[in-house]
């Protein structure tokens, strides 16, 4: 989750699932393959918001609640990590109270809350480019949070019993939903970073057959990237919102959701495209900044891991920009996008 861009992108594709330490291994268990998506029940929705990345920040909760409330008939997918900053009890329970009334995929955390694999760590799969002492703090953040689930075993039951993807259809186009990529719940195949490689599009135009999917909406990766495919397989694209809780750019401070819909959207988009007929766009989810950074202090004050890992980015964002989400930029128009 917290980011540090590869100094080489040719060398990204060593993934880390050939690593057993903590917060590096993706388990076993994590891999469902790209053929699963083909035989899933699917969501029929006109509009859909796909929010990955909440990370437990209660005030993006509420704004993105609004959002989608705001848009006639809209429907909203929770796909995974909506828990990670709330270790206090009452945001933890609302939070996931919240998330359980809407479709929801499990993310690598609600996973190892729920069903710990051995020796996961935080489940995040992190690869080369993510150094040691962000993974560690990761993994004690998720021990720390474990404590706080341990308190609501209904709630972290029902969790572990969430898919780890979904699909969905609009207008005939149909959509897969996971946490990391085609293959497994904590891959990066559809991170900025390995969609930046020849080799990473090229696995990703597979998954699209794979998956028989037009479109893939994932998260885990922490940043966003709309990467659409225009070719002999027609318009395709992948889609990731980096994170609905904490800023994506640099400068900004507030977060984004993926909405898909045969309408356009009646609310700020960052930047969009069109796919299959669709409107596949980031949208803006602007929360209360000073009420979440204040709860997140009280919760993680200066020292603490996620202090450590995170509060530059929850104040500042990320060194990101708008433009190096949006791939091609002939084929992704950018909206309105104010900090
Ligand atoms: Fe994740």
């Amino acid at each position: 989750m917290a980011h540090r861009s590869p100094e080489n992108p040719s060398l990204a594709s060593r993934m880390a699932e050939h690593d057993a330490r903590p917060g590096r291994s993706c388990p076993i268990s994590y891999r469902y393959g790209t053929e699963a998506l083909k035989r899933c029940a699917e969501i029929e929705a006109d509009t859909l918001y796909i929010a990955g990345g909440l990370y437990g920040n209660p005030f993006a909760l509420d704004a993105l609640l609004d959002l989608v409330a705001s848009d006639p008939g809209a429907q909203l997918v929770f796909n995974g990590d909506f828990n990670w900053f709330d270790i206090d009890p009452a945001d933890f329970r609302r939070v996931n109270e919240a998330v359980l009334d809407h479709h929801a995929t499990r993310g690598n955390v609600e996973t190892e809350l729920a069903r710990p694999a051995g020796g996961a760590g935080c489940g995040c799969g992190y690869p080369d480019w993510v150094g040691d002492a962000e993974v560690e703090r990761s993994n004690r953040i998720m021990e720390r949070l474990r404590e706080t689930a341990a308190r609501y075993p209904d709630l972290t039951s029902r969790l572990g019993a969430l898919p780890a993807y979904l699909a969905a259809r609009i207008r005939g186009v149909r959509i897969g939903i996971v946490h990391g990529d085609g293959e497994s719940l904590a891959g990066w195949g559809f991170s900025q970073e390995i969609l930046a490689t020849e080799d990473g599009r090229a696995s990703a135009r597979a998954a699209f057959a794979a998956a028989g999917v037009r479109i893939f909406a994932s998260s885990h990766t922490c940043l966003p990237v709309l990467q659409r495919f225009d070719d002999a397989g027609g318009e395709r694209a992948i889609v990731n919102n980096g994170a609905a809780g904490m800023p994506n750019f640099l400068g900004t401070r507030f977060g984004l959701a993926t909405r898909i819909s045969a309408h356009r959207s009646p609310r700020a988009r960052a930047y969009g495209a069109s796919v299959g007929g669709l409107y596949v766009d980031a949208v803006r989810i602007d929360y209360d900044v000073p009420a979440w950074e204040a709860r997140f202090l009280a919760n993680w004050p200066a020292g603490s891991d996620a202090h450590m890992s995170y509060y530059g980015r929850i104040c500042n964002g990320p060194r990101y920009a708008v433009e190096q989400a949006m791939r091609p930029t002939s084929l992704v128009r950018r909206m309105n996008l104010t900090a």
